[in-house]
């Protein structure tokens, strides 16, 4: 049997098992992950109020607990983890799908200022990730300012921008829900450096800004005006011709004069975060003009945003992983179709797929395709592969050097102690928020 171990349980990990055991019936995949819960951000970045989107876990479960693969939790690849040469020595081959787990920085003054936080880290809060810091995100700030005009930027406005009763029946955690619930923002900024026609967010996603209870969506037909392409979409791909067609009419739309309002901004690039008080303020922008050729240039005028709560919502960022090449401009592993290139030469066994792979775009279902190709990849390679000799049942070895690993049953062990926890809140499924009630429920389990 060719024995696979598949770094990351996101949707390109699993994808990947998924394509290597229905492609080759001799294959075994151990797929490991740093936490004890898997499927990625598709726990830990798909919005709580996302429900459909949220529901394709039930389709990464069937690839976990496919006969021919193994869920590995709670084990660490790289530093302070299981080093990648040891993996390498246990398995015959190693795919890394690590995602891009980090946020692009603006690189501006004040950026670090209190209230001020990536959206990575608001994310990664209302997610109940088990590394969020606890959230002083929403207290006492009535204006916020999210940077960026992506469908993360989308998404965090979006909470902000939602209610109690809204928010109550995710599986938010029940900090988060409390916080969030007695939010007094009500005003709140997206704003993008280029034009509406260069806006990456989708249209089902910017749509669902203006179906928002007790909620105004505010666009200025003259900033729009400043985009070409607005006054006469017609030459633009459809999706951001229809992106336009949004926000057009939104710009036509009465105001309803609801308690909060999102105001969707462009042609505005952040140069400052000024302080007031001990903590961010306000958001120093400069208006910017279209070159001609997509991207912007600067006016030399400037225009200030007052924000209590600074959102900077401008990417993701793959970080390097302790024996693997990285390449540092682009944020992720050099690689031909898959196999992981050293020095431009292909490191036999060693594989990525994902965020890690491609950099960090695309939607869930990117990663299938981009899985595949690392899968075919391998599996090509396999018959060079399969010829070394292994040193036994790679589990029992990580556990001999003192690794215990969260199987399959201890997963189920967290989503019961989800399922209790909600019901003892009066809600539906509720997530724990941290490591401790995590790895206490996973090892209370029966397996
Ligand atoms: C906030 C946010 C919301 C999103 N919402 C949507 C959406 O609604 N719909 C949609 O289609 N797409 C959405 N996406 C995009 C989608 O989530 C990504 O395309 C996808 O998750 C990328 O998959 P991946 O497997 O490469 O990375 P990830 O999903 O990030 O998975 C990487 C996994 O690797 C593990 N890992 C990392 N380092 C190590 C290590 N050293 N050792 C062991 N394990 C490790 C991590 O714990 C994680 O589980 C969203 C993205 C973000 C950031
Ligand atoms: N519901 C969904 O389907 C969903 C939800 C969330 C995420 N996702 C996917 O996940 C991926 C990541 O999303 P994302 O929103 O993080 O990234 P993104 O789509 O790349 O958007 C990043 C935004 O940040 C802006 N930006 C970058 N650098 C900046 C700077 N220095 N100053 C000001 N603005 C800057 C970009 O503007 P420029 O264009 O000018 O560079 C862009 O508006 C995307 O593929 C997205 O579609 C999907």
């Amino acid at each position: 049997m060719l024995r696979v171990a598949v770094v990351g349980s996101g949707p390109s990990g699993v994808y990947t098992a998924q394509s290597l055991v229905e492609h080759d019936s001799g294959v075994l995949v151990d797929v490991l992950d740093r936490l004890p819960c898997p499927y990625g951000l598709v726990r830990y970045g798909v919005a709580p109020d996302h429900e459909k989107i949220k529901s394709l876990q039930n389709n990464l479960r069937a690839v976990l607990e496919h006969e021919r693969v193994r869920f590995l939790g709670g084990v660490r690849v790289g530093a302070d983890g299981v080093p990648a040469d040891r993996l390498r020595e246990l398995y015959h081959a190693v795919v890394y799908c690590v995602g891009a787990a980090t946020d692009r920085h603006l690189g501006i003054p004040g950026e670090d200022l209190p209230g001020s936080f990536s959206a990575t880290e608001f994310v990664s809060w209302y997610s109940a990730h088990p590394d969020a810091v606890a959230g002083r995100f929403v207290l006492e700030a009535r204006s916020a300012v999210v940077i960026g005009v992506g469908n993360v930027a989308v998404d965090v406005t979006r909470m902000l921008a939602r209610g109690a009763t809204e928010l109550s029946p995710t599986d938010m955690p029940q900090a988060a829900l409390t916080a969030l619930a007695a939010s007094r923002v009500t005003e709140i900024h997206m704003a993008g450096r280029r034009g509406p026609s260069q806006a990456r967010f989708t249209t089902k996603e910017l749509r669902e800004l203006g179906a928002l209870p007790d909620t105004d969506v505010i666009v200025d037909p003259a900033e729009l005006a400043l985009d070409p392409a607005y006054t006469d979409p017609s030459g633009l791909p459809a999706p951001q011709r229809r992106n336009v067609e949004v926000l057009r009419g939104w710009a036509e739309r009465p105001r309803t004069g609801a308690p909060r309002r999102i105001r969707l901004r462009f042609f505005l690039r952040p140069v400052e975060l000024l302080a007031a008080g001990g903590r961010v303020g306000v958001v120093r922008f400069e208006r910017t003009a279209p070159d001609g050729q997509g991207g912007v240039t600067g006016t030399g005028r400037y225009e200030e945003v007052e924000a209590q709560l600074v959102l900077r919502s401008v990417g993701y960022r793959g970080v390097p992983l302790e024996g693997l090449p990285f390449d540092a401009g682009r944020g992720t592993v050099p690689n031909q179709a898959g196999r992981v290139l050293r020095e431009g030469v292909v490191a036999p066994g060693e594989y990525v797929a994902g965020w890690i792979k491609r950099g960090p775009t695309g939607v869930i279902g990117t990663n299938r395709p981009c899985a595949k190709e690392t899968a075919m990849s391998l599996l090509a390679d396999a018959p060079a592969l399969v010829r070394r000799e292994l040193p036994g049942d790679p589990v029992a070895a990580l556990r001999a050097e003192g690794v215990e690993p969260v199987d399959w049953s201890g997963w189920l062990g967290i989503e019961r102690a989800e399922a209790e926890l909600g019901a003892s809140l009066g809600r539906g499924v509720v997530k724990l928020p941290d490591w401790e009630s995590l790895l206490a429920a996973a090892r209370g389990a029966v397996p």
